[in-house]
């Protein structure tokens, strides 16, 4: 599987194992560990990498994917698929390696996975929760479509603070009565 991005040398793939030079060089960063939840540790190890070769290389209903840029894996986008009344749900993610911030490739991935998310039947509502002091994910996520939804006021206690999120979300036009569903 892969998904091309409008941006050249970039698009999504699934992880492999030879990505863990990689992914331990971008992922062990403090500013990139301070916008994401706890699924992303710091300090960022080898055995933090083989426990996520794990989980992304069992996805079921999710996608998790590298973002490759020339080759490398340099960061991660990802949807977790939800249960229950949320079943139509996804959690949306992504982070980057500090190195190639402000060209971007997160919004080329972001938009590439949103669109490819939403054409699988599984996802109808992709939503983002980002943290009050993340204005480049806020931008990342309006220039792919997502639309602020509002203020989760002091839902998020991160790096010793307590603080509020904006959950931004995506949804495919389906009828509400949701017959096109299965
Ligand atoms: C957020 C993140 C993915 C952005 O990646 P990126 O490739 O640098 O993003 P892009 O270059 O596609 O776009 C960034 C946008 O934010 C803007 N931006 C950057 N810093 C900003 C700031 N401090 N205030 C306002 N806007 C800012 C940029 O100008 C750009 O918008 P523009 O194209 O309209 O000028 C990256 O910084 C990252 O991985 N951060 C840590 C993990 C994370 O935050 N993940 C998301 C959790 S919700």
């Amino acid at each position: 599987m892969r998904v091309p991005t409008t941006l050249a040398g970039c698009f999504l793939r699934p992880w492999r194992q030879d990505d863990k030079p990689a992914l331990l060089h971008h992922a062990n960063n403090r500013n990139v560990w301070r916008n994401l939840t706890e699924l992303f540790p710091h300090p960022y190890t080898e055995a933090d990498a083989d426990v996520w070769f794990s989980i992304a290389s069992t996805p079921g209903s999710s996608l998790y994917l590298a973002i490759d840029v020339d080759g490398q894996a340099v960061g991660g986008i990802g949807v977790i698929a939800g249960h229950g009344i949320s079943q139509y749900t996804g959690q949306f993610g992504y982070w980057l390696g500090e190195s190639l911030w402000g060209r971007g490739i997160a919004t080329a991935a972001a938009s590439a996975l949103a669109a490819y998310a939403l054409a699988q039947p599984q996802f109808v509502r992709l939503e983002a929760p980002v943290f009050i002091w993340n204005l480049a994910s806020m931008r990342v996520l309006e220039k792919a479509g997502f639309v602020r939804e509002g203020v989760l006021r002091k839902s998020v206690f991160k790096d010793g603070q307590l603080i509020d999120s904006v959950l931004y979300a995506k949804v495919r036009d389906v009828s509400s009565s949701g017959e096109a569903l299965v």
